[in-house]
């Protein structure tokens, strides 16, 4: 090993071609999908300031409190990596004047977020994401839709191990009541809870309903459930989307102490774990009050987003998909100063007509160039030698049956087009 001085920062990963591979087989299937739904992509920037996230996503979080990774500009602007997408996605929505085109609008997004969280199996600290955002509609339709379309995402990457749970937090209005319930609650057990819980207790109450320690397990387990407390609006809301669910026949958990980690949502929220590890794949929800927050307007709005890293890991440990090897492999060997010349120019004739050829022209011994198309498993080899460049003629060899015979070299093109 060589003596390496830096390693790249703790949390996060090289994406070697190989992952690659399984990152853009992802790509495909979302983008595949949200074009059938009239989804349109959208880019943000990989920075935003960082009181678009501070507001969004909430004070009290521990995105916003532990995990985000903020610095000053030289020009004194207060920046930070982008966390997550939805607090982006609105502000692009009013910034370019989106509440002009027809309702909803339909956005989707695949790129890198960055969390300082404390490192561990399918959790980063630069992961990537794609999302889902309908904008403009209050509909209970859209967030069955939203739903509809995680789960089909899964389904054409052939991930089955997976549970969908699904909870309502209500407005601000019915959540404000059953937070002061559950405090209520809590507080008469506060002995009882983990010492994050009981600092929670204080700033983010609701938080406590997903704390993963036991005793606070324990004590949740009996707590209010915010499903007594919703409105008639919310209720109503709810139960149109759960009867939804129901009428597509998909099969989900209702479960009344799901609570996400991010303030904005409201009614309907949902996650799809891993059965096995727990881990979220995909989680998202209404988020109807973040257009308010961020620009004083009324926005209705659903989405959601999936973990790209927990998603490749799954395809890769149960194999459900294997990276297909580019065959037939072919090679370009060359000898002699007039025979390299040559041998690029054919490459890049052969490049010209979209043909993947491999070569490594900075090496001079035949063997050796001979040694590496066998290990990159080429099945033909186009060799042009000195006396071969002078004619105009290549040799191409068979590599499978030994077979090798001449080619002039203006027929090269079209006799490798017939092989392949
Ligand atoms: P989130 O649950 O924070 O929601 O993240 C969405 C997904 O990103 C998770 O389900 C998980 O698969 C993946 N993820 C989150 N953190 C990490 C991490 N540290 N390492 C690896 N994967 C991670 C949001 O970000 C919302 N913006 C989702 C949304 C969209 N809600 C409405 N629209």
């Amino acid at each position: 090993m060589a003596d390496l001085k830096f390693q790249r920062p703790k949390g996060m990963h090289d994406l070697l071609d190989q992952d690659w591979e399984y990152f853009q087989k992802v790509f495909n299937v979302v983008s595949a999908i949200a074009k059938l739904n009239n989804f349109e992509r959208i880019e943000t920037p990989i920075l935003e300031k960082r009181e678009l996230f501070e507001r969004g996503i909430g004070e009290n979080t521990d995105i916003v409190e532990k995990e985000m990774y903020c610095f000053k500009t030289k020009g004194g602007d207060d920046l930070c990596l982008r966390p997550e997408g939805t607090a982006p996605v609105v502000r692009v929505y009013f910034e370019n004047g989106l509440s002009e085109l027809p309702q909803p609008v339909k956005l989707w997004y695949f790129g890198p977020f960055f969390r300082h969280e404390t490192p561990q199996a399918g959790r980063y600290r630069q992961f990537w994401q794609f999302g889902f955002e309908i904008l403009g509609e209050k509909d209970y339709i859209l967030d069955a839709q939203v739903i509809l379309i995680s789960l089909e995402i899964l389904k054409e990457l052939k991930i089955e191990n997976f549970v969908l749970k699904i909870n309502s937090i209500g407005n601000s209005c019915c959540r404000g009541y059953y937070k002061k319930s559950l405090v209520y609650y809590l507080k008469k057990r506060k002995k009882g809870l983990c010492q994050n819980c009981k600092t929670r207790l204080e700033r983010n109450p609701l938080r406590i309903l997903d704390c993963k320690d036991e005793k606070c397990k324990q004590i949740v387990s009996q707590a209010p459930q915010i499903l007594d407390y919703l409105c008639e609006e919310c209720k109503s809301h709810f139960f149109k989307v759960l009867d939804t669910l129901e009428f597509l026949e998909i099969p989900f958990e209702l479960d009344p102490f799901l609570v996400r980690g991010i303030d904005y949502y409201t009614n309907t929220i949902f996650e799809i774990q891993d059965k096995e590890t727990g881990l979220a794949l995909i989680s998202g929800g209404r988020y109807d009050s973040l257009g308010k927050i961020l620009a004083n307007k009324d926005l209705p709005a659903v989405g959601a987003a999936g973990g790209v890293e927990r998603i490749v890991e799954i395809l890769k440990e149960k194999r459900i998909f294997v990276p297909k090897e580019k065959f037939p492999k072919i090679f370009v060997a060359q000898i002699g100063e007039l025979g390299k010349k040559w041998a690029l120019k054919i490459c890049q004739q052969l490049r010209e007509n979209k043909i993947e050829v491999f070569e490594s022209l900075g090496k001079d011994s035949l063997k050796a160039q001979l040694k590496l198309a066998d290990k990159i498993k080429a099945k033909y080899v186009i060799l042009i030698g000195q006396k071969e460049a002078l004619e105009k003629i290549a040799i191409l060899r068979d590599m499978e049956t030994g077979k090798q015979k001449e080619i002039k070299f203006e027929k090269i093109v079209k006799e490798i087009k017939k092989l392949i």
